[in-house]
């Protein structure tokens, strides 16, 4: 009997654009141009759909089918194919507390700063404070980054609070569409400025010497590997859960495509967007937060009409991680709502305060604690993005590999994917690649991304 009380998607569309939602994030816009950019262009784009179609596609649809199946939260389906699996969830679940703890304090910032702009076109924004003083005065404070936090972590648990349909669904059906047209809007703006074209050709330029040697393929590699496990929210239960959420007439296997179709596309777009106005204006298209926060507010505060593309940018920055962390929020709400009994509303409200407790050190992190290093001299937002993604989320994959692959039986898996009647041509592919290819792969992320490091740390005396 199919459980009433569990919540459904409403629609195909509904459900694509919320798995969309969760896969594209901050990963794909500050994470991926650069590592693009870094990494030879082509050649690592190369690698990268090499991997989505060795390793993405394979995790995506055991984890799609794997929810659908069991129609419970990562735990409870793990644990109904197999008593002994449940372990795998929880780690899931222990994942999305992490990820959470940091992601949302990422997304206050990126609030805070679609808030400023506004404030800017009004001519109070930024007060004409130069953008690496202004970010760095903002995130070493106390007061401000907590309540910016608090504030994104709140709209999540909002949204969440009003269940799949009436809450992820409809807002992702009107974010991501929204998004969208954004990113367009913003790519014109970007590539008809003077001198564009550079930021193009740094990203797109087919530079395949970093095939040139062995350790430079691996290291490009490994790289191309842990950003797709994270731009695709794969290995902790989000699309798991999502999954769960799913008719029986749902095509997995089209959708476990184009997730990551969509999702690799956006991630391309967005490097069309930002490297060739960070070029335009001769500035560096150096990584992670101080490109969106430092440099594109420089590149903003130049150009014509800057403070509304500016506000444009970082609402599109918004939608982007809000629509991810509701898929983080899900997989512990469903945890308590599927294995403990718990109501929706006391579970959202629960987890948001965890969240909000983990997270404190996390926003405190560039400030207050920034001499508080956990992990291999990382500080606490670092070493928290550390444990998730280079760790947890790895590890889970690996031992979905191993349920599936080689403990139930990919039929467990590909009976699944059939049942929805559609005719499904990847089941030989799926089912060998499980076994061999894709938990080789991912053991190698593991390896090169998080044991290594810490050896080479250890070997080096901790330095
Ligand atoms: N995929 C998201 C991003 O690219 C992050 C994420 C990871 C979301 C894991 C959900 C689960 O930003």
């Amino acid at each position: 009997m199919e459980n009433k009380q569990r919540g459904q998607f409403g629609s195909s569309f509904g459900f694509i654009m919320a798995a969309v939602g969760s896969a594209v994030g901050l990963g794909n816009l500050w994470g991926f141009p650069y590592k693009m950019g870094k990494g030879g262009g082509f050649a690592f784009l190369f690698l990268y759909l090499i991997f989505v179609v060795t390793v993405g596609f394979i995790i995506m649809l055991g984890e799609l089918a794997i929810g659908r199946k069991a129609k419970m939260d990562a735990v409870g389906s793990y644990k109904s194919i197999d008593k002994k699996a449940g372990f795998v969830g929880g780690l899931g679940v222990f994942a999305a507390f992490v990820i959470l703890s940091f992601y949302c304090v990422l997304g206050g910032w990126v609030l805070k700063y679609a808030i400023t702009f506004i404030g800017e076109m009004f001519g109070a924004g930024f007060g004409g404070v130069a953008g690496a003083d202004y970010f760095v005065a903002f995130i070493t404070g106390t007061t401000e980054p907590i309540l910016w936090f608090a504030l994104f972590l709140g709209i999540s648990c909002f949204i969440v609070l009003a269940g799949v349909e009436k809450g992820i669904e409809k807002y992702s059906k009107i974010m991501m569409p929204a998004l969208f047209v954004m990113l367009i809007v913003i790519i014109i703006r970007s590539v008809t400025l003077p001198g564009a074209v550079e930021g193009l050709k740094f990203m797109f330029k087919p530079d395949f010497s970093v095939f040139s040697s062995f350790e430079s393929t691996v290291a490009v590699a490994g790289t191309a590997l842990a950003q797709m496990f994270f731009s695709l929210s794969l290995g902790m239960g989000a699309m798991l859960t999502y999954g769960s959420y799913l008719g029986k007439d749902e095509n997995l296997q089209k959708s476990a495509l184009i997730i990551p179709i969509l999702d690799t596309l956006i991630a391309i777009l967005a490097g069309c967007a930002i490297m060739p106005a960070v070029f335009a204006f001769g500035l560096d298209p150096s990584a992670g937060p101080g490109l969106m926060f430092i440099t594109l507010k420089e590149v903003f505060a130049s150009m014509p009409m800057g403070s509304f593309f500016g506000f444009l940018f970082f609402v599109l920055v918004f939608f982007a991680a809000v629509t991810s962390s509701i898929s983080l929020l899900e997989v512990i709400c469903a945890y308590f709502i599927d294995s403990k009994k718990m109501k929706r509303k006391n579970v959202t409200m629960m987890a948001g305060l965890a969240v909000f407790i983990l997270g404190i050190p996390v926003a405190l992190s560039q400030g207050m604690l920034s001499g508080v290093r956990p992990i291999m001299g990382m500080d606490i937002l670092d070493s928290f993005d550390f444990i998730a993604e280079y760790t947890l989320m790895p590890l889970g994959a690996l031992f979905m590999c191993y349920f599936v692959g080689w403990k139930w039986g990919a039929k467990t898996i590909t009976d699944e994917v059939a049942s929805s009647g559609y005719p499904f041509k990847l089941k030989g592919y799926f089912s060998f690649m499980i076994k061999w290819v894709t938990p080789l792969l991912v053991a190698f992320v593991l390896y090169s991304a998080c044991i290594s490091p810490i050896v080479k740390y250890f070997a080096g005396g901790g330095q």
